[in-house]
């Protein structure tokens, strides 16, 4: 593992070291044990969309493996300003042990990995973010005592979320269940992957347009929200249209008793999820944003130590 940009091209035994990797290294946290893994080490940050969790867990990260981060926003260095990716990347290998990027457009993280001889991280891009459902998986394992063969809903937008979650299901043996509007479908290329990949792991992946068909026995129930980054435009059409796909008490009851509850975050209190499902007892949103500070910190550790 050069990099780490999508959980598709990752094995089941990569996933799975970095699972227990975050798990020990959330353990030690806790316990007060030191890990400078990345001591001297220093990661460049480079964003182009807005960020709360994203940016302060790979910073806090960062620091504590004992390295040094380096936020750079779009705005202030040259490749807001039309550097090309090519150039950015030979310069800042010369200076970086690696770099994490959250930006619009998949190719962009590609062609960053493809010219910089250094790790690259995926923090989220128009496609795909890979870093998230790490963290979504632990928390699973850590409320579920297991990922194998569990149902993971969800419900939403086919957006970056969607796809993440469908490739990190094949690959850790849970099966998926996607519902989505019509208009608003995952990539045909990325269903295309995980299809092949559901079918190496022997577990379901179900695409559909009904949410209770999705949602039905459920151990886990996700949903993102129905805007994301860059959409602002079709905020209106899209509230319009994504009402069916609510996550509340009546969906809700379709899935197992004893489901919880996940979001990315940030949420939209009364669009994609009401409020007594999102701060209800069934509820792990924090849980899981916490997991974004270890699993990130497998991450980083396993590419850059
Ligand atoms: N979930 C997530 O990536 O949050 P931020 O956009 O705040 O980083
Ligand atoms: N789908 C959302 C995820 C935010 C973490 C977005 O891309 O804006």
């Amino acid at each position: 593992m050069k990099d780490f940009i999508s959980l598709h091209d990752i094995t089941k035994e990569e996933l799975e070291n970095l699972l227990k990797l975050a798990l020990k290294l959330k353990d030690e946290n806790k316990k007060g044990i030191a890990h400078p893994i990345l001591k001297g080490k220093t990661l460049g940050m480079i964003f182009t969309k807005s960020s709360t969790r994203t940016r302060v867990s790979f910073e806090v990260g960062m620091t504590q493996l004992g390295g040094y981060p380096l936020f750079l926003s779009s705005n202030d260095i040259q490749l807001g300003r039309g550097e090309t990716i090519h150039d950015t990347a030979k310069v800042l290998e010369r200076y970086l042990d690696g770099i994490m990027i959250r930006t619009f457009a998949h190719q962009d993280v590609l062609d960053l990995a493809h010219y910089a001889d250094i790790p690259v991280i995926n923090a989220l891009t128009d496609l795909l973010h890979p870093c998230q459902v790490v963290a979504d998986l632990q928390t699973v394992y850590e409320h579920k005592g297991k990922l194998e063969g569990l149902k993971f809903a969800y419900i939403g937008d086919g957006n970056n979320m969607a796809h993440s979650i469908m490739y990190g299901c094949a690959k850790a043996s849970l099966n998926c269940a996607i519902a989505t509007p019509k208009d608003y479908q995952c990539d045909g290329e990325v269903v295309e992957n995980a299809k092949a990949d559901f079918k190496a792991s022997g577990k379901e992946l179900i695409i559909t347009e009904d949410p209770i068909e999705a949602i039905k026995d459920a151990d886990v129930v996700y949903t993102d929200t129905w805007v994301s980054m860059g959409q602002e435009s079709e905020k209106a059409e899209r509230q319009k249209v994504f009402g069916p796909y609510q996550v509340n008490k009546e969906l809700f009851k379709y899935a197992k008793d004893d489901a919880i509850f996940m979001h990315c975050l940030p949420a939209y209190r009364g669009f994609e999820v009401t409020e007594e499902i999102i701060d209800g007892k069934n509820s792990v949103i924090f849980d899981e944003a916490e997991n974004r500070l270890h699993a990130q910190k497998a991450i980083m550790a396993t590419l850059m130590g």
